[in-house]
């Protein structure tokens, strides 16, 4: 068991309890509950989704749960209320209670950095006071928050000009990872709530072609450059930003001056903005205890506020929170993100699953699966346990996934025929953006159609009986059985679309509390940027040893510099 009572602030998080879990053997797998569910998953295996909605009529009602506008559909996963009975006495013993409850108090549960975990914080409504390690974290949050919307207000309104007095048309957000998949989602998202005059573009790869395609056609006069970045030293953002500032300046034929009114800063680190030239009072700030890829409701969401406002802004910081305040609060086994995250964890630790579609059925959310790789699996990517040892169970699901219909055309074959299981969520809602003839109403029978087919599929028998040639059958055979979650809601609105980040952010937190990770640190991407940078002086150096690098390596870039002419 995790140890009960809070440890908030500088004093260690949460640990395992030595008297339930013998800390030098055991892992998760050794608990009762661990091997219950392993007995449990042998005994189910081979029951159909058939069976389970034949033998409960009720199932596809009783088997959902409503967190604010969403309605989470989970009837059609592989599980009996058995398996829910012993997932979550697995949570349970593993303190899952307690570790939810010591992220929103601000424990140090990002242990291997010694930072408190409070993206939660960042959506706390104005009237709320929050303090950690001795700070009002909330006032902090809402003080960055007024000053943004100031901003946002002026460049919106045409109050904030240009260097030459001409007033802001193209916001350029520079940033990369969680400084850029968040804004770049949320903005498509939310691409019905933008206001007309003003529109935003993200630079992200290091690609020259990248910053290079993104400002060709722009003015530089009207154009305003958004660096996010939370260290402030990655080596993408710092050569995009260097990059647009010379833009900038040539295009305006002005000097460093100029920066000022074209470019402002999002960060954690006011030293290293000012280094680069941007003037700290254009610095929105945030703080370490906000992973990069749960920012998007910090300062780095600032490109979506000038977008949509900040009234439209805080909707959706709104709709984070309510989606946190159920998590905060609702019993293990009514707890949406819990659900989620145990039945996640079912798939791969006892059905054998290894990777997890998403599939909104939303053109708006084509950038969401791709938002949702870095949310899932840089948190949960990892082998090693928060004390150390290494892991004896597979951690980390892979998630994938393209907006429907057109995964439908591309890559469901798979998922109905082929020999995998794929959990997969299926994200809908019943009002269109935009409502054009019978269009919605196509698309989301194609949502319910697949979902129902996926579970149910077609027997032989069924086939047979509709006339199909006999050699033909087992062809045309839908073996059904594969689980999906269904999660719909009225409309694709900036409230709906903080509650789907909240639960999936929630959903994270929970398998990586059953796996016993740290969700919250990334060091697994730290290598290839030192080698980054130590290759690079050999790609462009004269006449380098590249006789101290592997073979391969070393012939990949002799190749690459013959071809340069170096
Ligand atoms: O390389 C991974 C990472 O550290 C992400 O966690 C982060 O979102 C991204 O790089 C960008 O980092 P920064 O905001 O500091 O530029």
């Amino acid at each position: 068991m995790w140890q009960s009572g809070l440890t908030v602030g500088r004093e260690k998080a949460a640990r395992p309890c030595e008297e339930t879990i013998d800390p030098m053997a055991a892992d998760v797998t050794s608990t009762d509950e661990w091997q219950a569910l392993r007995k449990h998953a042998e005994e189910i295996r081979g029951t159909h989704l058939r069976e389970l909605f034949a033998t409960d009529r009720d199932r596809g009602r009783r088997l959902t749960v409503e967190v604010a506008d969403l309605y989470v559909d989970y009837s059609k996963n592989l599980f009996t209320d058995e398996t829910l009975r012993l997932l979550t006495a697995l949570a349970e013993r593993l303190g899952l209670t307690d570790r939810i409850a010591a992220m929103f108090a601000g424990a140090h549960i990002n242990g291997t950095e010694d930072r408190a975990v409070l993206h939660t914080a960042l959506r706390l409504p104005s009237d709320a006071s929050l303090t950690v390690d001795g700070q009002d974290v909330a006032a902090d949050v809402h003080a960055v928050r007024q000053r943004m919307a100031e901003f946002a207000e002026k460049v919106r309104s045409g109050q904030w000009r240009g260097h030459s007095g001409e007033r802001i048309r193209t916001v350029v957000n520079i940033g990369i990872g969680g400084s850029d998949l968040g804004p770049v989602m949320a903005y498509e998202a939310l691409k019905a709530y933008r206001d007309a005059g003003l529109s935003c573009r993200f630079v992200s790869n290091i690609d020259p072609t990248d910053i290079h395609d993104t400002v060709a056609d722009l003015d530089p006069a009207t154009t305003l450059f958004v660096v996010v970045s939370k260290t402030f030293s990655t080596q993408e953002t710092l050569a995009n930003a260097e990059q647009a500032r010379h833009w900038l300046l040539t295009g305006l034929d002005a000097d460093a001056d100029a920066v000022a009114r074209h470019f402002v800063a999002v960060s954690t680190n006011a030293q290293r903005v000012a280094d680069f030239g941007i003037d700290p009072a254009n610095m929105f700030g945030f703080w370490d205890w906000v992973g990069g890829r749960y920012s998007l409701p910090s300062a780095v969401g600032l490109s979506v506020m000038l977008s949509i406002g900040p009234a439209r802004f805080d909707e959706m910081l709104a709709g984070y929170h309510a989606v946190d305040e159920h998590f905060r609060t609702a019993p293990l086994a009514e707890n949406a993100p819990v659900l989620l995250g145990l039945l996640n964890v079912w798939y791969t630790n006892f059905l054998g699953a290894q990777t997890h579609a998403v599939l909104p059925y939303s053109q708006y959310l084509h950038r969401f699966p791709a938002y949702l790789q870095q949310l899932t699996m840089e948190s949960n990517g990892k082998s090693v346990r928060t004390d150390g040892r290494q892991v004896s169970y597979d951690t980390g699901e892979i998630f994938w996934g393209e907006p429907g219909t057109n995964g439908q055309h591309a890559f469901y074959q798979l998922l109905h025929q082929g020999t995998r299981l794929v959990p997969a969520d299926f994200i809908g809602f019943s009002e269109p953006n935009h409502d054009i003839g019978d269009m919605h109403d196509l698309f989301m029978s194609n949502f319910f159609a697949q979902t129902a087919a996926l579970a149910f599929g077609r027997t032989a028998e069924q086939v047979a009986a509709e006339g199909t040639a006999a050699d033909l059958v087992p062809h045309r055979v839908m073996p059904g059985n594969h689980p999906t979650t269904s999660i719909v809601a009225d409309r694709l609105t900036p409230a709906t679309l903080g509650q789907l980040v909240a639960l999936y952010e929630h959903i994270v937190l929970t398998e990586g509390a059953i796996w016993d990770i740290n969700p919250f640190d990334q060091w697994g991407v730290e290598l290839g940027k030192v080698m980054a940078n130590q290759l690079a002086p050999l790609l462009t150096g004269d006449a380098p040893d590249l006789t101290t690098l592997d073979s391969s390596t070393a012939a990949l870039i002799a190749r690459y510099r013959t071809q340069r002419n170096r």
